[in-house]
């Protein structure tokens, strides 16, 4: 089957980055948030990076304004009843995001397929909330989207080839390098990144050196383009805060135990970049 039209659940970073690949490449695509606000912040940070392309000669002005004439905002979930496929980006929490998935399931077509962007959640639990368990897969992009290459895609236990293989050539459409993982907490991302960020947060909690340092550290020594403390911040600490609780919670193991602080600086309000503070101070 192929896609035409698209349905981006959530403008937030990772939904105006997966909104803006789509119509870049050809898709048409819905927009969603329960926020407003969230949607004209994506729409123009997409606006603004679509800028940046036309000025490097990347796309022409033309083929910019094209890719914004395929986007349409949304509001309500009932839109997704005339698109093929949903990616959802709203946050990293079970509840919310099986709620979605069961309100979807009324309402897209039966061939739609109901994909997630989650960061660690299992695929398996998130499809077992809809009646088509068959046609829900992870489609997990990395942070920032319109750069990074990787789109790790999760099987889920009912996953069907035809899903998987739908989604695979997409990917591919969207210029970006699919890999097959299985259904496991953290996937492959996750597992491998986030106990070092969660480690590089025991680093600062310990008073071993400070976030600047901690940073150089693994910039200079390691060649990592960002330090874990900038990542963390930049990713968003609630987001890294729930990750680190999936691992801990579906592999049993303390190693994964979240640092306090991090939990600390959630419950403040200290999410990253996003809220303006997190290891580091950022201007609104
Ligand atoms: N959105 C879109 N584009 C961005 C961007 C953003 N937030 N930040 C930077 N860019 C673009 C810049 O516009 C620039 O593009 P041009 O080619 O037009 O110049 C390009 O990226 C390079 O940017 P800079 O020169 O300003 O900075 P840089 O060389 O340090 O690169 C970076 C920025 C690509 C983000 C780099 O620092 C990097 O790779 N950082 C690590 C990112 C990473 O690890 N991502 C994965 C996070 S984990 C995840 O996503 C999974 C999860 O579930 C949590
Ligand atoms: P974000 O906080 O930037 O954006 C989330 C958006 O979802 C917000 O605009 C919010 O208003 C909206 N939202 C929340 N609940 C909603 C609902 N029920 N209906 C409609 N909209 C709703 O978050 P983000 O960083 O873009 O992360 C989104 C998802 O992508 C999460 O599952 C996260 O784990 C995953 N992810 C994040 C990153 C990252 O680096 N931040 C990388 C890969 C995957």
């Amino acid at each position: 089957m192929g896609i035409k039209k698209v349905m981006v659940i959530g403008a937030g970073q990772m939904g105006a980055g997966i909104a803006q690949v789509c119509v870049q490449s050809g898709f048409e695509v819905y927009l969603h948030d329960m926020k407003e606000a969230a949607i004209d912040k994506g729409i123009q940070m997409m606006e603004k990076l679509m800028t940046r392309n036309v000025d490097k000669g990347r796309m022409t002005d033309e083929e910019k304004q094209a890719a914004l004439s395929r986007l349409s905002r949304s509001t309500t979930l009932e839109d997704a009843k005339d698109v093929d496929l949903v990616i959802e980006a709203i946050v990293e929490n079970m509840e919310v995001k099986t709620k979605v998935f069961r309100a979807l399931d009324e309402i897209a077509p039966a061939h739609t397929i109901l994909a997630s962007n989650t960061s660690a959640l299992p695929i398996t639990e998130i499809a077992a909330a809809t009646n088509r368990p068959d046609k829900v897969i992870g489609m997990h992009f990395m942070n920032p989207v319109p750069v990074m290459k990787l789109v790790e895609m999760i099987r889920g236990l009912q996953t069907s080839d035809e899903t998987f293989e739908t989604i695979q050539q997409m990917t591919t459409e969207l210029a970006k390098t699919p890999v097959e993982v299985k259904d496991f907490p953290g996937f492959v991302s996750n597992r491998v990144l986030m106990p070092m960020i969660n480690e590089a947060i025991y680093t600062v909690f310990e008073g071993v050196a400070s976030p600047e340092d901690i940073d150089t550290v693994m910039k200079l020594g390691m060649n990592h383009p960002m330090g874990p403390l900038t990542l963390a911040d930049f990713i968003g600490l609630d987001t890294c805060l729930y990750i680190m609780e999936v691992l801990h919670e579906g592999f049993g193991d303390s190693k994964y135990r979240p640092c306090p602080l991090l939990r600390q600086y959630v419950k403040a309000g200290w999410l990253g970049k996003k809220s303006g503070r997190g290891f580091f101070q950022y201007e609104a």
